[in-house]
């Protein structure tokens, strides 16, 4: 039996590996390794959520951003995407609809954009959390204050996804001119003090990222222990300084989920739209690798293209009814279960 065969059981068995068996796994891992990579992580998900694939509806109610990050097409110097910011009254028609289909999680993402000041991003909450007393509200909206994150909280916000986007600090502060390091961290673990059920996660293929690199963001996660864990291919946007660079493929990606499931066995991860960009079957692939969500997009069809973190993202002349439908059939076509419910995390159930 090779190396990586072995590593790959005890990765399974323990649910843990170290930075440097990680980085001889990346290096070395082969076609046939693969394959059984992705079955002992679709076993572990099996154990922790069974065939259960939970639903997130979408909204992405600003493209406005103060950050500069290299790699994202909302950036704020890109001059050519056409910006939009959705009132209060169309984000809660957002919900209106996101519920009607059934959804029971929102997830508000938008740039960082402090025209939401934590009193109106409060009304919001606090106006989605009387109208929907049973949805999971999750905010997606980058780095604030500690005080307006316990605001937000106390309005209803019960979950928070900032990805950490690499482990490697020097790589971190190469793509993030306007952004440190430390107070990415520091965001992650206030947010999860404060008992929001929070999302870390990561982009694979950045320029300049190594194994080892990767190997970080694993071990990082594992530390961390979030509740969430996305992970998607860097795709590159003409109009941003990487423009011209190589982008992540679905195959690095997929390892990278199915090693997130077993060292993070009871986290949530979803397979992520950038990965059904890439590839038209990629996240059902993602949830044959390890992963138990899909955050189907319920932006009005009328902004949704401008929301462009990176370019030929899919679903952008859809309605929400279309997304809704069409995931639900995709999840059911790979012989999986769609869940609807709230879908806390297994970590956040027993705590
Ligand atoms: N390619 C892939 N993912 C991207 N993101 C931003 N820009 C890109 C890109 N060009 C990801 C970041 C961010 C999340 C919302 O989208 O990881 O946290």
């Amino acid at each position: 039996m090779s190396d990586v065969n072995n590593l790959l059981k005890k990765a399974y068995q323990m649910n843990d590996l170290t930075k440097e068996e990680i980085t001889y796994l990346l290096e070395n891992i082969t076609d046939a390794d693969r394959a059984a990579l992705f079955s002992y992580a679709l076993k572990t998900k099996q154990a922790y959520y069974g065939d259960k694939v939970y639903l997130r509806g979408l909204i992405e109610f600003s493209n406005i951003c103060r950050q500069d990050c290299l790699y994202c097409g909302i950036r704020a110097s890109n001059a050519k995407v056409e910006r939009y910011r959705l009132t209060l009254e169309e984000i809660l028609a957002c919900c209106d609809q996101g519920y009607k289909l059934g959804y029971r999680t929102f997830v508000l993402q938008s740039g960082e954009d402090l025209w939401y000041t934590e009193e109106i991003l409060v009304d919001l909450i606090s106006a989605i959390s009387k109208s929907y007393p049973e949805v999971a509200i999750t905010l997606s909206i980058g780095e604030r204050r500690t005080e307006t994150y316990q605001s937000l909280f106390a309005a209803g916000a019960d979950r928070f996804l900032m990805r950490h986007e690499t482990a490697s600090k020097e790589l971190y502060e190469k793509l993030h001119p306007t952004m440190r390091f430390e107070d990415r961290r520091a965001c992650l673990s206030t947010l999860k003090d404060l008992g929001y059920q929070v999302g870390a996660g990561f982009m694979v293929g950045l320029p300049g990222q190594t194994p080892a690199d990767l190997a970080e963001d694993l071990r990082y996660l594992k530390e961390f222990h979030p509740d969430m864990i996305g992970i998607g291919p860097f795709i590159p946007h003409s109009e941003t300084p990487l423009g011209a660079e190589k982008g992540g493929t679905v195959e690095d990606t997929l390892v990278m989920v199915a090693l997130a499931r077993l060292l993070i066995p009871d986290s949530l991860i979803p397979a992520t739209t950038a990965l059904g960009t890439l590839n038209p079957q990629g996240r059902e692939l993602a949830l044959e690798a390890g992963a138990n969500v899909v955050m189907p997009i319920i932006t009005p069809t009328s902004v949704r293209k401008q929301y462009e973190l990176y370019e030929n993202k899919i679903c952008g002349d859809d309605h929400p009814e279309d997304c809704r439908y069409c995931i639900e059939r995709k999840i059911q076509a790979a012989g999986f279960d769609v869940d609807l419910g709230r879908g806390d995390s297994q970590q956040f159930v027993s705590r």
